[in-house]
């Protein structure tokens, strides 16, 4: 038997294949975006559909799909073709709720905000207004709207260009950038699931830069390969972390118990990597 279950989407209804969809690729951001209609009138929505792509220029995108309920295009696709303007804002925990207040398709010119009972702020450059305790909000500028389909359920790319970033000043580091462990956000899953950031889940990852700060899988000493104690994540994070004399590392005799030396390694990761390392090589030099 196959531990995969494979799925041809071009087999299944948009309502059979959507879950599917929305369940794999998690978590998701959520955009909570603000327009205006020709007239002023505004409108808030969540989008998952959702990330940024460019950094210079600075380049969000969002989709509202052609709505699979009405077969009509989204209130905020609408506004945006009057008024190629809007605010993506991060959703905090604590708007959680609320922001699933204003998912309910509301008729055209309904003013979710007041519904959720959310206060504004007024933007700098475009017209919509900003959503008032929310952690992030970026103006932003429509560059194109990109249809991906003229079906019920298809998406319209709106690629947009961030001209203003509003952070709050409770969730910045002292160097004065956003610090994930002060930022109570939300992210999408699947079903009806959502994510809260919190400290105790994230977790620091500098990126190796240079290649001589990896170990190479076939420098890894057979026992750790092999280790009955050491996880699957352990293992990457000794990978992750080159010993200073790597290249002695293959020619090391194996530890007279491994399972115990695993074990005390395991106690140092995966923050103390060289820590363990270094206790690895001195125990097997020293058997
Ligand atoms: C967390 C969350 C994420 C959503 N993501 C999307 C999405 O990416 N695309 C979409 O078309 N609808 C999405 N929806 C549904 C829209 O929010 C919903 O259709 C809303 O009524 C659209 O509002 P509007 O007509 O005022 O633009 C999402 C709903 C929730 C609660």
């Amino acid at each position: 038997m196959s531990l995969y279950r494979t799925i041809d989407p071009a087999s299944l209804s948009l309502a059979e294949w959507h879950p599917y969809m929305i369940g794999s690729v998690i978590p998701r951001p959520i955009a909570w975006v603000t327009t205006i209609d020709e007239q002023g009138h505004p409108n808030l929505a969540p989008f998952s559909y959702f990330n940024v792509f460019s950094s210079k220029p600075p380049i969000a995108a969002f989709s509202p799909s052609t709505s699979a309920r009405t077969g009509r295009p989204k209130d905020t696709h609408l506004n945006l073709l009057e008024v190629p303007e809007c605010v993506i804002h991060i959703v905090p925990y604590d708007l959680a709720a609320r922001m699933n207040i204003t998912t309910g398709e509301y008729e055209r010119g309904i003013n979710e905000i007041e519904r959720a009972g959310l206060e504004t702020l007024p933007s700098e450059v475009v017209r919509p207004p900003r959503i008032a305790g929310t952690p992030v909000q970026m103006e932003a500028k429509v560059k194109q709207i990109l249809p991906l389909g003229d079906n019920p359920g298809a998406g319209q790319l709106v690629l947009a260009e961030i001209v203003r970033l509003h952070l709050s000043e409770f969730i910045l580091n002292e160097k004065g950038l956003p610090d994930p462990r002060k930022m109570d956000v939300i992210a999408r899953l699947g079903g009806f699931w959502y994510i809260r950031l919190l400290p105790e889940t994230i977790f620091w990852m500098k990126q190796p830069r240079n290649p001589a700060e990896v170990l190479s899988w076939h420098e890894l000493p057979e026992d750790l390969k092999q280790s009955r104690i050491l996880t699957a994540a352990e293992i990457g994070h000794l990978l992750a972390h080159r010993p200073p004399d790597a290249d002695k590392l293959r020619h090391l005799p194996a530890p007279p118990d491994p399972d115990t030396l695993h074990r005390q390694i395991q106690a140092l990761l995966p923050d103390r990597a060289a820590e363990a390392w270094m206790l690895y090589i001195q125990a097997v030099q020293s058997s």
